[in-house]
């Protein structure tokens, strides 16, 4: 559903849009799927295979595959854990990783005690990964990130910790899971293998903040936080399928993205603080993005947390 606000501004209520992934994932883009289905559906036939070389929590690599938007989808991820939990899901620890969660007894002691002894296998890694995710402060699982201490309502730790909705959640992706192939590793590698292929579509959204050169400060979000830019700007403009790549506002990226051939435009999100903050899509075409209706409006949407 979009709203229209007193000031002609648009705001996408997230709420509409289907929250898939178990992750509540640190610069997740849910938020950015009404825009990636008008891509998405642009085109004369549906791509082959849509490729997400940063996927995170997913949310479009699920998307595309519950919606149809693509053929195929393949994920690509490098962190260990993050990626068990991919594999787990998608190999054949599903419905156990959905039983796991409903069955743990949450509280702060139980957590403490659980994540106090390393996993013994990848699926007991997965559960461990969710738990941390879904009990630590912004989801963040980069070291240094802590447990929730008054969370939402004083509900504390478990204030992000929905049982049900994450065994559904799960159990949902199971069913579709031959239509997604995982992969742990390193998404510049694996967007090389595609590069000639028209039918192939890249999702792009790498780790970064400005901090990543230096000038300020980026805060830790990802336990994998650098990659080489300059390269993937030089991959992503070789490719002869279409790119849609996100980044934050920044002028090293704007020059970056034009001198590969990628048109630009930001795109204004608010975060669950009403804190607007801008993005930026690159393209080597963009009029297919939903367009604010007069000059000078912005479209805004609303990150509903979940
Ligand atoms: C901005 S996040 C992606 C968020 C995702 N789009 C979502 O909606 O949840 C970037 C991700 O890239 C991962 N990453 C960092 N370096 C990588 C690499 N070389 N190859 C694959 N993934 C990498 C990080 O671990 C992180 O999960």
């Amino acid at each position: 559903m979009t709203k229209l606000k007193k000031d002609g501004s648009k705001i996408v209520n997230v709420a509409c849009v289907p929250q898939r992934s178990p992750f509540r994932y640190p610069g997740g883009k849910t938020w950015l799927v009404p825009q990636v289905r008008r891509w998405l559906s642009i085109r004369r036939s549906r791509p082959s295979i849509l490729i997400e070389p940063f996927a995170g929590g997913g949310i479009v690599s699920l998307t595309a595959a519950f919606e149809h938007l693509a053929d195929r989808v393949v994920m690509v991820e490098v962190d260990v854990d993050v990626a068990a939990v991919w594999q787990c899901i998608l190999g054949s620890d599903g419905p156990w990783l959905a039983e796991r969660i409903i069955s743990f007894p949450m509280s702060a002691d139980s957590v403490r005690e659980e994540l106090l002894s390393p996993p013994a296998n990848l699926r007991e890694r997965a559960f461990q990964t969710i738990l941390r995710n879904r009990t630590n402060h912004g989801g963040i699982l980069a070291p240094g990130s802590g447990l929730i201490k008054h969370g939402e309502n004083g509900k504390g730790i478990s204030s992000r910790w929905y049982p049900d909705t994450l065994r559904r959640r799960i159990l949902d992706i199971v069913q579709i899971k031959d239509k997604i192939t995982f992969i742990q590793g390193d998404g510049l590698k694996v967007m090389s293998n595609y590069l000639d292929d028209p039918d192939v579509v890249f999702f792009v959204d790498p780790p970064y903040t400005a901090g990543n050169r230096g000038k300020r400060a980026g805060r830790r979000l990802y336990t994998h936080n650098t990659i080489d830019h300059e390269e993937l700007f030089k991959l992503s403009g070789c490719a002869v399928g279409d790119v849609l790549l996100t980044y934050d506002y920044d002028e090293y990226v704007i020059k970056m993205a034009e001198a590969h051939g990628f048109s630009f435009q930001p795109i204004c999100m608010k975060n669950t603080h009403h804190t607007t903050m801008q993005e930026l899509l690159i393209c080597r075409e963009l009029d297919w993005v939903e367009q604010p209706r007069r000059l000078g409006e912005q479209s805004q949407l609303l990150l509903m947390d979940v």
